[in-house]
């Protein structure tokens, strides 16, 4: 009877649906965003906002691990900062380019409005940025160049619901505009990210940009008595070396049988956790978590003695998001179709890069995680005139047209030799 009664169990809860976007989980769970639904109108929004965060997290994920450039790398980033700064940017979008960002947002804009988008960040941004929880931060600028004047209700929207800073910067000189912003995302990041962008569009006359940082401290640390070398396998035939912590204690756990994996959780010393998610095979998970796994994990998770083995560790991430964000169908907004007139009527503006840099540091105290998301807009007249610059090894030809006769035929790896 025990048995069977523990089989139906787990056919329930192995019962999780992955929907789409748009879609909002059944809400079994006591938390924040089930309690919002049953308010007004606004605080369904900031529901609906939220629920496609979550989702939009876990297509950026696949996306961003099925790209060429992130094979046999690590792969870390902040969704909400991603997420941030593109409905920032959807404030000043509009017809296609906007339809296209909402989409790949995953807001539904027969649900949603721009404003109840905005007015949901404004909610969500205060929550984040919590002042009785000091361990966290959330936040956006912008960047003006002293000759563009963007429409004043974009910036009013960008600081009344984002947030946003503002500066005037001259974009003319590109090396210390560039400083300018690094040196304020460095700081906002506690130093984590001091090098978000790397070089300035010439034609750059707006950047956008959102940060979040987050320094937790474990429950319970970890003990350095108890941290040794030991290996950590990369794949069937690689071992690295790493410095592993250990610790003996209750913790929650959770086994997943669909996933085959086993979840951990590692709670911080306030409304904040470490879910660490132990696959057997790694593609099982990751291309087919979703946020209602999450939510099931938290719900079920049970507290057991555990001997658990966490290597320390500090990584960085860089990313060009604008591949990426291409493919999950935001294409518009970077090509001469682009439609940002709700940031200006008379000039003709673009994106021309997104960019994300994020660190994650582990270690027996806690953890320190920092991003940074950023957008740079450009003047379009610009972009009309591709360039085309051979600085780098090039081969020749010399041919006759119509027979296709070969003259010369050559590789130049270096023209001063
Ligand atoms: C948007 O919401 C409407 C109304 O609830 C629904 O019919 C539609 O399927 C949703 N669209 C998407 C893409 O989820
Ligand atoms: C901030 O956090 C405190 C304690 O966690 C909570 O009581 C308060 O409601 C939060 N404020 C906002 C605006 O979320
Ligand atoms: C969050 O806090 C940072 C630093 O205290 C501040 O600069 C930023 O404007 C705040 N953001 C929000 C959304 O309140
Ligand atoms: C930037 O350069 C453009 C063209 O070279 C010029 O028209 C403009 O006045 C310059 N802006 C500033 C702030 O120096
Ligand atoms: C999970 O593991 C079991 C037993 O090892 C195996 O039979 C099953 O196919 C695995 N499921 C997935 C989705 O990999
Ligand atoms: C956790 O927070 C409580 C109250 O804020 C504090 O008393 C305690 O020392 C903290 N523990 C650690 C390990 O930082």
């Amino acid at each position: 009877m025990m048995m069977m009664r523990a089989a139906v169990g787990l056919w329930v809860l192995s019962a999780v649906i992955c929907v789409g976007r748009g879609h909002h989980h059944l809400g079994h769970d006591d938390d924040q965003t089930v309690q919002d639904t049953v308010g007004d109108g606004s605080a369904n929004s900031v529901s609906l906002v939220n629920e496609a965060n979550k989702e939009f997290s876990f297509r950026l994920y696949r996306q961003l691990a099925a790209d060429a450039d992130s094979q046999g790398k690590n792969i870390f980033f902040s969704p909400a900062s991603v997420s941030a700064a593109l409905a920032a940017l959807s404030v000043g979008a509009q017809g296609e380019t906007h339809r296209q960002l909402f989409s790949g947002l995953g807001f539904n804009s027969s649900l949603l409005t721009q404003t109840d988008v905005d007015q949901a960040f404004q909610t969500l941004l205060q929550r984040a940025n919590n002042t009785s929880q000091m361990d966290a931060s959330e936040g956006t600028a912008v960047f003006v160049d002293d000759d563009f004047k963007p429409k004043p209700e974009f910036l009013q929207t960008l600081k009344q619901s984002y947030f946003a800073d503002g500066f005037n910067v001259d974009f003319n000189k590109s090396t210390e505009s560039a400083d300018t912003i690094n040196k304020y995302v460095k700081e906002k990041t506690n130093g984590k990210i001091d090098k978000l962008v790397e070089g300035l569009d010439q034609s750059t006359v707006m950047y956008l940009i959102s940060y979040i940082y987050y320094k937790g401290k474990w429950e319970t640390p970890f003990d350095h008595e108890f941290t040794k070398q030991d290996d950590f396998n990369v794949d069937e035939n690689t071992k690295v070396p790493v410095t592993m912590m250990n610790m003996e204690e209750r913790f929650h756990t959770y086994h997943d049988h669909v996933l085959n994996t086993t979840v951990l959780q590692l709670p911080f010393n306030s409304s904040y956790s470490m879910l660490l998610m132990l696959p057997d095979v790694m593609a099982t998970l990751e291309n087919r978590i979703c946020p209602n796994h999450v939510t099931k994990w938290l719900k079920w998770m049970k507290s057991r003695t555990t001997d658990v083995y966490i290597p320390k560790f500090s990584i960085k991430t860089s990313y060009n998001l604008n591949d990426v964000l291409t493919e999950m169908g935001m294409t518009d907004m970077f090509g001469d179709r682009a439609n940002l007139r709700g940031i200006s009527e008379e000039q003709r503006l673009a994106v021309s890069d997104v960019v994300h840099k994020a660190t994650l540091d582990v270690d027996e105290t806690g953890a320190t995680a920092a991003a940074a998301t950023g957008i740079g807009i450009t003047l379009m007249s610009f972009r009309h005139v591709p360039v085309l610059k051979f600085n780098r090894p090039f081969m020749v030809l010399i041919i006759e047209r119509h027979t296709e006769k070969i003259l010369f035929l050559g590789k130049i790896i270096n023209p001063t030799i």
